[in-house]
């Protein structure tokens, strides 16, 4: 395989990618349906940062999507979705984080997010 240079990035190696779409009313009806989804998905911190914004189901539905993508990027490795997560910097960049068997693999991906009011879409890379 080629070695592929990925923006922000040298002399990376791809190993998967993966992208996902979803409809904001589709995990507001989920969420609002099934009080035991929240915790089976998503961390403290996650749900702490989606219900401090004023529109918290794109955040929450951005969130699912980039963990959809990261399983895609990561091809047939079975990981729960509680097990990977999004922080934020500083800055607001996006980041994976792994917890459980598959937590070194987290330095190895990244992630880009983008939400409106209808649609949220997360994109993945898995590089070496
Ligand atoms: C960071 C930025 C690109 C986000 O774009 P946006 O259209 O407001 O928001 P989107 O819906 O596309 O994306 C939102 C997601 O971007 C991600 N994001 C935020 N800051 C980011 C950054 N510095 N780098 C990468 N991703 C970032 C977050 O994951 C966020 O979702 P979350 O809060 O749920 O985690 C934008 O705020 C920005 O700084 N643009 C720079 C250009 C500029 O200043 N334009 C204004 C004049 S036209």
């Amino acid at each position: 395989m080629n070695e592929t240079v990925v923006e922000g990035y040298s002399n990376v190696k791809i190993l998967g990618t993966g992208i996902d779409i979803i409809e904001i009313k589709r995990i507001k009806k989920v969420i609002a349906g099934n009080k035991g989804f929240l915790r089976r998905v998503f961390t403290a911190r996650e749900i702490t940062y989606c219900e401090g914004k004023a529109n918290k189901y794109q955040h929450y539905a951005v969130r699912f999507a980039a963990k959809e993508a990261i399983l895609k990027a990561l091809g047939s490795k079975s990981i729960a979705l509680i097990d990977i997560s999004i922080r934020n910097l500083d800055n607001g960049k996006p980041e994976a984080e792994l917890s459980g068997k598959r937590k070194k693999l987290e330095k190895n991906i990244t992630v880009s997010l983008s939400h409106c009011k209808e649609y949220a879409v997360a994109q993945a890379i898995y590089f070496k």
